[in-house]
């Protein structure tokens, strides 16, 4: 159940105000210091770890977003900000199962909307709302690349192809009735939203090679191909060239001199030189949370961590 439970029973619109228990702090600090481990810059490590706290609490909630402000040393509104920036991230109780209907132009055309109506009527949900007995959360999703197989519905990001109003719905009923529900390709049964984002996190549930992966009708080009004996051109003596000046060629603010070094991997010599207050050299480290105030209302790294601090307090 993803919706949060007091005493057994669920509350509707209840939050998780309240920190986590040291247990679970520990826990999930301990699985942070893993994925910040895979980046040279911790917070770069803050999409999975938002997908961490919503394994842990079926959404991102205030006090993920305190929990993952004092993992990077961020603010919590810059944590909310990227939070509130990509739809994977929920900012209200999720339904163990995201169920999206793809709605856009080949699906609509092939069913999609049809599938939608039916859902969405026989759920009694809209977009992005959730059941309420917490089971399901029906959303409109975009295409996702699986056109071959219109109408595509998505179970947890799972494929269900070639779906029918009639299809869809049961497959919503089975979900709700705590039956394991196999896609059309991928894993062998569809795993619960927690266990997903967890996965999304970076830790393997070792399921990635169960079932099928590509099917017949995404492979039936290559097969054509291969019957038919066609290839790809081959680039142009042009185009290479071309490729080579663009690649020699500084991207845009990057200062000329720095660029052969750059270009061949090497840290530019420029790097050890002084810069401007605030101005990473080239090549150097460009975090925020690192440099110095260049200005009277900018903030150090050392307020933006007082400032944390106390923002974490605050929602303990
Ligand atoms: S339009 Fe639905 S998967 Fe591409």
């Amino acid at each position: 159940m993803s919706v949060e439970e007091i005493g057994g029973a669920r509350v509707p619109g209840a939050t998780h105000r309240t920190a986590f228990d040291d247990e679970t702090r520990a826990r999930l600090s301990a699985d942070a210091a893993v994925i910040k481990a895979r980046y040279p810059q911790e917070r770069s490590a803050l999409l999975p770890l938002l997908h961490l706290v919503q394994s842990e609490d079926g959404y991102v909630s205030p006090r993920g977003i305190a929990f993952c402000a004092a993992e990077l040393g961020l603010t919590t509104a810059e944590v909310s900000a990227v939070a509130t920036f990509y739809t994977q991230y929920k900012r209200h109780p999720n339904g163990d199962y995201t169920v999206g209907v793809c709605t856009n132009t080949l699906c609509a055309v092939m069913g999609g909307d049809a599938i939608w109506e039916e859902l969405s009527d026989h759920l009694g949900v809209g977009h992005d709302e959730t059941t309420e007995d917490g089971a399901i959360t029906l959303e409109r999703i975009e295409c996702n690349a699986a056109c071959d197989y219109a109408p595509v519905v998505m179970v947890n990001w799972e494929f269900f192809d070639n779906q029918t109003p009639d299809s869809a719905r049961d497959v919503v009923e089975a979900l709700r009735a705590g039956t394991p529900v196999a896609p059309t390709r991928g894993a062998d049964h569809v795993c619960t939203f927690k266990e997903m984002s967890r996965v999304l996190a970076g830790f393997s549930d070792g399921r990635a090679d169960e079932g099928v992966g590509a099917g017949p009708a995404t492979l039936r080009g290559l097969e054509l191909a291969r019957q038919e004996g066609w290839t790809a051109p081959p680039f142009t003596d042009e185009e290479r060239t071309r490729a080579a000046e663009q690649a020699r060629t500084p991207a845009r603010g990057t200062p000329r001199a720095a660029a052969p070094a750059a270009a061949a991997g090497e840290r530019p010599a420029s790097a050890a030189e002084p810069t401007p207050a605030g101005t990473p050299a080239p090549g150097a480290e460009q975090s925020s949370a690192e440099r110095p105030p260049v200005s009277e209302g900018d903030v150090s790294a050392e307020q933006e961590q007082r400032k944390q601090s106390s923002d974490d307090a605050k929602e303990s």
